[in-house]
């Protein structure tokens, strides 16, 4: 009787070990970045539930093909996604069960605008597009300029700015530079900045830190928090080139 309240315990505590209010078992105390840290960000959600670790440790792994990586960042995208939509506004909706009238909830699905960052950013979009199917999709096509190392737009297409929650979506927040870029383009365009949810696999606090430094209130959500940037801005331990790793470029 003991040993089944312990083991029922255990399970309660693993799946309820995420930041935002969760108890932490202590195996996954290393993947949760320092009081201090998340103090520091109020916009930054780390999101560490079990599945999704385990998902992004295969990913890590060098030994993991294209095929896997992509189904992997499909399903972390969206076990993701349904923290980046716990704030979405509902409205109330009355429906007729086989028995009774029933009171339920509706999201407005027209007023999501997916946004993933070309190219690694399409394997996300799709795995939250699987969540929110009739959500619509733009996209933001960035390069960075060999000598000024800025990232530069050459494709930007959204539809037109009406109130919609925009969520865009690269794996990685490295230096936070075409992410800043993306986030300038919307709000040139008129998304307000609060209306800008960024949803990411992997970051380092200088990312995070260049982003939220302009844009406050620009919420990120992350599932890793990773120790730094080497001197080609690849993030340490990370999962090398997400692009690259995706499409088999390399
Ligand atoms: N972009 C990537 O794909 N990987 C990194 O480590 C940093 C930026």
């Amino acid at each position: 009787m003991l040993r089944t309240l312990a083991k029922s315990l255990s399970l309660f505590i693993l799946i309820n070990s995420t930041v935002q209010g969760g108890l932490l078992p202590s195996k996954t105390a290393s993947v949760t970045p320092s009081p201090s840290i998340l103090q520091a960000f109020p916009n930054l959600t780390v999101v560490t539930h079990p599945l999704i670790q385990h998902k992004l440790t295969i990913m890590r792994d060098k030994a993991t093909g294209t095929l896997l990586f992509g189904q992997l960042l499909r399903e972390i995208a969206l076990l993701l996604g349904y923290e980046v939509t716990r704030s979405l506004a509902v409205k109330e909706k009355i429906v007729e069960t086989p028995v009774a009238t029933a009171k339920g909830f509706a999201i407005d699905e027209n007023e999501i605008v997916i946004v993933p960052i070309i190219r690694a950013g399409l394997g996300m979009a799709d795995g939250l597009h699987t969540l929110i199917p009739t959500a619509s999709q733009g996209h933001i096509g960035l390069y960075r300029d060999p000598v000024s190392k800025q990232a530069i737009e050459y494709f930007f297409k959204i539809p037109t700015v009406n109130n919609q929650t925009f969520i865009i979506v690269d794996p990685m927040l490295a230096t936070g530079n075409s992410l800043l870029a993306a986030i300038d383009g919307l709000v040139k365009r008129g998304v307000a900045p609060e209306k800008i949810i960024v949803m990411t696999l992997v970051s380092v606090i200088d990312g995070v830190r260049t982003v939220s430094a302009k844009y406050p209130k620009v919420r990120i959500f992350t599932a890793a928090v990773d120790e730094k940037l080497n001197d080609h801005a690849y993030i340490i331990p990370g999962l090398g080139d997400a692009g690259d790793r995706l499409f088999r470029t390399k």
